[in-house]
């Protein structure tokens, strides 16, 4: 079971279910974009159409949605994530509030519910939105905290376009 935090269009969702192909995949946002004037430099129409974020992301995975395959889960990503059934997922991938406090709650939440050899992934381990806003980012300092507040430790760096890097962390 793989639980991606923050799927926005479905872009690295798609590349999860193609690669990872898991038996279930959660999909965990607020689902609310659709209510931004604009997004990532483009009015929010060019993206969605008509459609509320959530249909879209429906319709995009509809086949995979009927197959009970992947799941929509719809509110604040710390919220939702603390209803899932303890030790009950393989794989987080966390790519929704890059604030400090954002990617601590998250973190906070996700503990429990991660298998015991399951593993946490972490979108944008970089200081800031490089070129684009330039928003100070709390990923960096969130995700070094909790490894070592909880014992955990980074397996993986994955080096990306413009170093938006991925780690992966699992427990020491
Ligand atoms: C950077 S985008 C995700 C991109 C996606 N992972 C991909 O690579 O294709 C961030 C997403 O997180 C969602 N988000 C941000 N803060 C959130 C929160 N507190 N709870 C739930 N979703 C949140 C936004 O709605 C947005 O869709």
């Amino acid at each position: 079971m793989i639980a991606e935090v923050g799927v926005a269009l479905g872009g690295f969702s798609e590349a999860i279910l193609t690669t990872c192909r898991p038996s279930r995949f959660l999909a965990i946002d607020r689902f609310d974009l659709h209510e931004l004037p604009e997004l990532w430099g483009a009015p929010i129409t060019d993206h969605f159409g008509n459609l509320t974020h959530a249909e879209f992301y429906r319709k995009r995975f509809s086949t995979e949605i009927e197959q009970g395959l992947v799941h929509l889960l719809k509110g604040d990503s710390a919220a939702v994530i603390s209803t899932l059934p303890d030790a009950s997922v393989d794989l987080f991938y966390v790519d929704a509030d890059h604030t400090y406090e954002g990617v601590w709650r998250d973190l906070e939440a996700i503990l429990p519910k991660v298998k015991p050899d399951g593993w946490i992934v972490m979108n944008d381990y970089i200081p800031a939105e490089t070129g684009l806003s330039n928003e100070p980012y709390g990923v960096i300092q969130a995700t070094n905290e909790f490894m070592v507040k909880h014992g955990w430790e980074m397996i993986y760096f994955a080096l990306a376009y413009v170093m938006y890097c991925d780690v992966g962390l699992r427990r020491l």
